[in-house]
C-alpha cells in the first residue's frame, strides 16, 4: 500500500516525500497549511490531525508510517458546500478562537474525542485537550465549545464525521 488518504482523496508520495514528517508533507507538498507548525517537537499540539479516528501529532510521524491510513486535516472538516462542521461552528460561537493559531489542532483533537465519545463531560474534554496548548483563551471557552458541539450534534442528530466524508449530505 503506497498511498495515503487525505480528506477522502488518495495520494502516492514519492520516495523522497516518504521521509518527510506528515506535517511537512501536508503543509509543503499538499499545501494544507491549516495544520500548524508550532514547535515541531511534539509539545504544542498545533499540528494535530486525525488518523484512522485517532489524534496524531503530525510533526512527530513520517509520511511512510502513515501509508494505508486515512488522515483528516482541518481542511477536511468543512462540508463540500463550504459550510462549517458543528465543531468549527461551536468554536466560533463560544468565543474559543482568538489568534486562532491553536484552533486547528484543538478542533482536530476535539473531533477525535467526539468520534469515540459523543457526550464527554468537561473533565473528559480537558483530558482530551491537555496536549493542545493555547496562549490566548484560557481554555474555558474551548471546553465550552466542545460541550456545545456535542450537545448540538446530539440534539440535531448530526453526524460527527468530518464534512469531507459526508458524501450524502
Ligand atoms: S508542531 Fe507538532 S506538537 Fe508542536
Ligand atoms: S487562540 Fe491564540 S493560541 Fe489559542
Amino acid at each position: 500500500m503506497n498511498t495515503l488518504t487525505i480528506n477522502g482523496a488518495d495520494y502516492e508520495p514519492s520516495d523522497e516525500e516518504l521521509g518527510l514528517t506528515l506535517m511537512r508533507y501536508l503543509r509543503e507538498k499538499r499545501f494544507l497549511r491549516g495544520t500548524k507548525n508550532g514547535c515541531e517537537q511534539g509539545l504544542c499540539g498545533t499540528c494535530t490531525v486525525v488518523v484512522d479516528g485517532k489524534p496524531l501529532r503530525s510533526c512527530r510521524s513520517s509520511v511512510e508510517k502513515n501509508l494505508g491510513k486515512s488522515i483528516i486535516t482541518i481542511e477536511g472538516m468543512e462540508y463540500p458546500d463550504g459550510s462549517l462542521h458543528p465543531i468549527q461552528r461551536a468554536f466560533l460561537d463560544s468565543g474559543a478562537v482568538q489568534c486562532g493559531f491553536c484552533t486547528p489542532g484543538m478542533v482536530m483533537s476535539s473531533y477525535a474525542l467526539l468520534l469515540r465519545e459523543p457526550a464527554p463531560d468537561r473533565e473528559a474534554i480537558r483530558k482530551a485537550l491537555r496536549g493542545n496548548l493555547c496562549r490566548c483563551t484560557g481554555y474555558q471557552q474551548i471546553v465550552d465549545a466542545v460541550e456545545l458541539a456535542s450537545r448540538i450534534m446530539r440534539e440535531q442528530d448530526l453526524p460527527v464525521e468530518a464534512g469531507c466524508l459526508a458524501h450524502d449530505r
